[in-house]
């Protein structure tokens, strides 16, 4: 799988490409991630990248030319299976949508910044509009950064022990149950008698029953999909 992200602060995804898994799996050819420096297809002598929004109001839209040019460049290079923009007013990613996309080829992602992107790439270029939550980040590369981090760790190859993201939390809709490693006995708290008695399967029922117990008080709404 390749991903190639357009931004305007190439900058900021530099430290979150260049360590532990994500390093891995380019160095194992398993992903290949490409940061594209939106200025360099910006217009005139300025290598303008954003203008006035039409009808007046506050903040500066990221203009079509610039992002067009830099898609359809990659576009003609190799074939993509989508066009991601990241925005908080995108559907809300979930797990299940990175399993959907750990599948395809290709993807572009797009940062937004400033008051959004010019709507017209978002009706005739972009495929897939996620928000990473009910929050506003100041641009969308660490949105970016955690949409491709969710997708990769996925790839077949990627982690050590390829079952350990079958037992992610939302895997199954349902949080992930507590873990323990040793000591056995840390100032007095001790690790649940269960998970020393060696009984596997009485230990996985018990996880089992902590998992649902979990989402059931902090994630409630997850048990209705159930
Ligand atoms: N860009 C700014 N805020 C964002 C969010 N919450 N999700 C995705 N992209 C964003």
């Amino acid at each position: 799988m390749r991903i190639d992200i357009i931004t305007v602060l190439p900058e900021l995804l530099e430290g979150p490409f260049s360590h532990s898994i994500l390093q891995r799996a380019a160095d194992k050819g398993l992903a290949e991630i490409h940061v594209h420096h939106l200025r360099e297809y910006g217009i005139g002598k300025h290598q303008q990248v954003d203008d006035y929004q039409y009808g007046g109001g506050a903040g500066m839209v990221m203009q079509c030319e610039p992002l067009v040019a830099c898609i359809e460049k990659l576009q003609s290079q190799r074939t993509y299976d989508g066009v991601l923009f990241m925005t908080p007013d995108g559907k809300q990613y979930k797990q299940g949508d990175a399993n959907a996309l750990s599948l395809l080829g290709n993807l572009i992602i797009i940062c937004g910044h400033y008051k959004g992107i010019d709507q017209r790439v978002r009706d005739h270029w972009v495929t897939h509009e996620y928000s990473i939550g009910d929050f506003v980040l100041s641009g969308g590369e660490l949105a970016a950064a955690v949409i491709a981090d969710s997708i990769i760790r996925l790839l077949p190859g990627v982690l050590n022990n390829e079952t350990s993201a079958l037992t992610d939390s939302f895997q199954d809709n349902l949080l992930a149950p507590p873990v323990y490693s040793r000591p056995e006995d840390f100032r007095g708290h001790k690790v649940p008698e269960i998970l020393l008695s060696g009984n596997l399967k009485a230990i996985e029922l018990w996880r089992e029953e902590q998992a649902y117990q979990r989402t059931k008080s902090r994630r409630p709404d997850l048990l209705e999909d159930f």
